[in-house]
C-alpha cells in the first residue's frame, strides 16, 4: 500500500475478531515502532506485549476508553526509562504511531489507550495500575497500550475535511496559508 493510502486509510478500530495475530507480524510491529527517530537516538522505550486473554481484560479496565482491549487479541504497552530522556513522551509516541501505521500496512487495525496523566479511579492512575498489573519498574513511565488486531467494524477512510487549512499560516501565525 502507498504510504499516504495508509496515513488516510487508518481509522481507530476498537472491536476486533477473535483470530490471534501472527509471530511474525508482532514483531514486525516491534520492528517499525524500533524504526522510530528519537532525541539525541536515546531510544529510551520499553515494548510490552501482551496476548494473554486475562491480561488483556485486566488492562481493558485500566480507565474509561480501554474497554476495546477486552476483544482485542495483542496489546503492546508503550513504555520508557524517564531516566534516559527528558523528552521519552515524545520518542515513545513516535514509536507508537509508527505501530499503528505498520499494523494498518500488514492488515490489521489498532487504538491508542491513553495511559499516561489518565487516573484508573479516583485514587489511583491508570499508570500505577498497568504498573503493578504487568510489574513495571519504578523508573520506566507508561504512555500509552496500542490496542491491536483484526478489525471487526469497518471504518471510511478519512475525507478532505481533516485539511483545516485555516490551521496553517504563512510566515507569521494568523496569515493565512490559502
Ligand atoms: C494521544 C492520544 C490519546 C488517545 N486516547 C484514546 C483512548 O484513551 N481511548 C480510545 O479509545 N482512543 C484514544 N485515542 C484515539 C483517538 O480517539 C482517535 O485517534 C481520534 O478520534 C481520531 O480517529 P482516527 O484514529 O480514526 O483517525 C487517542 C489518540 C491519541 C493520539
Amino acid at each position: 500500500m502507498e504510504f499516504f493510502d495508509v496515513i488516510r486509510r487508518r481509522r481507530s478500530v476498537r472491536r476486533f475478531q477473535n483470530k490471534p495475530v501472527p509471530r511474525e507480524l508482532v514483531e514486525k510491529l516491534l520492528q517499525a515502532a524500533f524504526l522510530s527517530p528519537s532525541s539525541f537516538n536515546r531510544r529510551p522505550w520499553h515494548f510490552i506485549v501482551v496476548d494473554e486473554r486475562e491480561k488483556l481484560l485486566a488492562l481493558s479496565k485500566a480507565k474509561l476508553g480501554a474497554s476495546g482491549l477486552a476483544t482485542a487479541p495483542l496489546a503492546i504497552v508503550i513504555t520508557a526509562d524517564e531516566s534516559r530522556s527528558d523528552v521519552w513522551v515524545e520518542d515513545s509516541s513516535i514509536a507508537a504511531e509508527h505501530i499503528q501505521l505498520a499494523a494498518f500496512d500488514l492488515g490489521l487495525s489498532s487504538f491508542w489507550v491513553q495511559i499516561r496523566n489518565r487516573m484508573h479511579d479516583e485514587r489511583r492512575t491508570a499508570e500505577d495500575y498497568v504498573r503493578e498489573l504487568l510489574g513495571i519498574p519504578e523508573n520506566y513511565r507508561v504512555l500509552c497500550i496500542i490496542g491491536i488486531g483484526y478489525p471487526a467494524e469497518n471504518k471510511p477512510p478519512h475525507g478532505d475535511e481533516v485539511f483545516e487549512w485555516d490551521k496553517v499560516s504563512l510566515n507569521r501565525f494568523g496569515k493565512p496559508w490559502k
